[in-house]
């Protein structure tokens, strides 16, 4: 079976071909970073807009990559949300659409089990049950994922998602959008001895995360330290990326730590933007080692949005007996994802 997946929930465009037994045959995205940029944050309707531009030419080259004719192609899935609602309804309506006229299923995918299951693209694919960390620039959770469809929600951030708390913080640093991979450079030339930020929630027990406060941490800090005489601002601004980074990373450390004693289950799978954070990685990594237990990430690539993890979550769903979704398809810019539908079965090689 081969699934066209089409993602457009935020500021990606993303289209890829997943085969359940030649795996992922290609993949392409469309980053509207740029575009965004000089407004230092997403604005929808231009978000809209560019899918629009985008989604033709990028389903040709695909399918052109993937050296795969329509008419090979099973079933189309698209992202119906979380998201931007003007983005989602673009993929929603071409996916849709561009099913009807193949005549083959169409699947709406939740964007967050899209990111959930993309560490199963790899080769070293994670059994279940795994705990799973979400960290994206709209979501922080973890999840107890039993199989496909069958997902606990075991905590999630109260305010701030970490990737946005990243992206605010560079904004404080004068650092372009998106933030985390500018605080991730930065932070690498500071130094970790100067300043100590906060582990919110750390402190008690529960699994919830809360990354508002730190951002505000980090302007104190910077108002604080920058009226000091004779003070050195690229330094400063090092070291606070440094103390930042480091609070993220920890706290997401302690609190997976916590999920897995708690579940007992030692698989961690790491997903969404910020699980490129090499920071992150390395340190989950060790302490799972520490553990016991093992790590799975998607490749860096798959990590941020992407096709390539709609294609796969609607090939499980198709595998697993999914339905054509009705033409009067709907997008849900909020929704849980412990209202999915528990599916039978997962696809792949
Ligand atoms: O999953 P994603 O691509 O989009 C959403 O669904 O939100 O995540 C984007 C977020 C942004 O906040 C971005 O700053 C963050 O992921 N991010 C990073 C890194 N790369 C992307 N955060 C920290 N370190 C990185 N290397
Ligand atoms: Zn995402």
């Amino acid at each position: 079976m081969r699934v066209l997946g089409i993602e457009t929930s935020c500021d990606e465009t993303g289209v890829a071909v997943y085969c359940t037994d030649e795996g992922l045959l290609a993949h392409a995205l469309h980053s509207q970073v740029e575009l965004h940029r000089v407004y230092g944050g997403v604005v929808p309707e231009l978000a809209s807009r560019d899918h629009i531009r985008r989604l033709v030419p990028l389903v040709k080259e695909v399918l052109s990559r993937a050296a795969c004719p329509r008419t090979a192609i099973d079933a189309v899935a698209f992202t119906a949300g979380p998201g931007l609602v003007g983005a989602l309804l673009v993929g929603a309506a071409f996916g849709r659409s561009l099913a009807y006229a193949w005549g083959v299923t169409a699947i709406p995918v939740h964007h967050m089990e899209g990111h959930l299951l993309s560490p199963a693209l790899e080769d070293d694919e994670p059994p279940f049950p795994f705990v799973a960390l979400l960290v994206s620039g709209g979501h922080t959770m973890l999840v107890h994922v039993v199989g496909i469809g069958r997902y606990e929600v075991l905590g999630e951030s109260v305010d701030d998602a970490a990737g946005e708390a990243f992206d605010k913080t560079a904004k404080l640093l004068g650092l372009r959008y998106p933030g985390g991979p500018e605080i991730a450079r930065l932070s690498a030339e500071g130094n970790s001895d100067r300043f100590r930020f906060p582990r919110p929630m750390t402190d008690r027990p529960g699994l919830d995360f809360s990354f508002s406060g730190l951002k505000t941490f980090a302007m104190n800090t910077l108002r604080r330290e920058e009226a000091a005489p004779g003070v050195d601002i690229a330094e400063l601004h090092a070291d606070i990326a440094r103390a930042f980074e480091d609070a993220v990373v920890d706290t997401l450390r302690i609190k997976c730590e916590r999920a897995v004693r708690d579940t007992g289950v030692k698989r961690l799978v790491v997903s969404g933007g910020v699980g490129a954070n090499r920071a992150l990685r390395a340190r989950l990594k060790a302490s799972m080692e520490a553990l016991g237990g093992q790590t799975y990430f998607p490749r860096l690539e798959l990590c941020t949005d992407n096709g390539a993890m709609i294609a796969y979550a609607g090939a499980c769903r198709v595998a697993g007996g999914a339905d054509d979704c009705p033409l009067s398809f709907k997008v849900s810019p909020r929704w849980d994802l412990e209202d999915l539908l528990p599916g039978a079965a997962r696809a792949g090689i």
